[in-house]
């Protein structure tokens, strides 16, 4: 099922007289249940379409659907607050607040329907994500980087958004952390049924993925 559709999605950026192009009329659709990849160079804009896909930044023409619906008539906040979450590559996690909390503060947030032990959820959802309950206790700033980014994750599940969007979320990785993480998104999208949109300029995990998307020059094709 088609979750999220971009229609003929055009952005540019104004450098006084200059228009840099970056999309042109884009037109994609993304299903429930898969995990996709968006490759592309550096400054080709694969920021800027996350960032127009999470209402983050509007497009210039074009409009974006979440079920079918212009997510400018849901309401960019409401939308963004409660259909979708975003991983970064520099985790964005609370520095003085504890792995959990860090959960705790996401659920508070969203008006999504969550059950009413958050903390028993937010404890279960680390765990799952691979960080156990002496982990789940300690200031975010006290953990590896492949922990925080699966802090970041488990976060980004708490809410129970459809879709979960991620921006070169391994970058700061090592190699083999960077497979763990990969095999999360997986999951999230084969289990969960989520619909996982990840920016990545790795061969290898667009590997991994169901669909993988090239962004050149305005056009983002199906890459083989
Ligand atoms: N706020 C901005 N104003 C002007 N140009 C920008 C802005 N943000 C990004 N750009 C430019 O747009 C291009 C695409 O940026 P970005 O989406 O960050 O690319 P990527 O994530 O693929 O590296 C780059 O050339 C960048 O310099
Ligand atoms: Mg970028």
């Amino acid at each position: 099922m088609t979750i999220l559709q971009t229609k003929g999605v055009s952005y540019f950026y104004q450098d006084g007289e200059r228009r840099r192009k970056i999309l042109d009329e884009t037109s994609i659709n993304f299903e429930q249940g898969k995990f996709y990849t968006i490759l592309g160079q550096s400054g080709s804009g694969k920021t800027t379409f996350l960032s127009l896909i999470s209402a983050l930044d509007e497009p210039k023409s074009g409009e974006i659907l979440y079920k079918g619906q212009d997510i400018k008539k849901i309401g960019y906040e409401k939308y963004r607050r409660n259909n979708i979450s975003i991983i970064f590559q520099s985790y964005n996690l609370v520095p003085y607040l504890t792995a959990v909390e860090n959960v705790l503060v996401a659920m508070s947030i969203t008006d999504n329907q969550l059950p009413s032990n958050h903390q028993e959820v937010a404890y279960n959802l680390l765990d799952y994500i691979g960080i156990n309950k002496t982990k789940a206790d300690r200031l975010v700033t006290q953990l590896s980087g492949g922990e925080q980014q699966r802090v970041a994750i488990a976060r980004a599940l708490s809410t129970n958004v459809d879709i979960i969007l991620a921006d070169e979320p391994t970058g700061n990785l090592d190699e083999g952390m960077e497979m763990e993480i990969v095999e999360i998104f997986k999951d999230l999208a084969e289990i969960h049924n989520k619909c996982v949109i990840v920016v990545t300029h790795s061969n290898e995990i667009a590997k991994f993925s169901d669909e993988t998307f090239y962004l050149k020059q305005g056009e983002l094709k199906h890459y083989e």
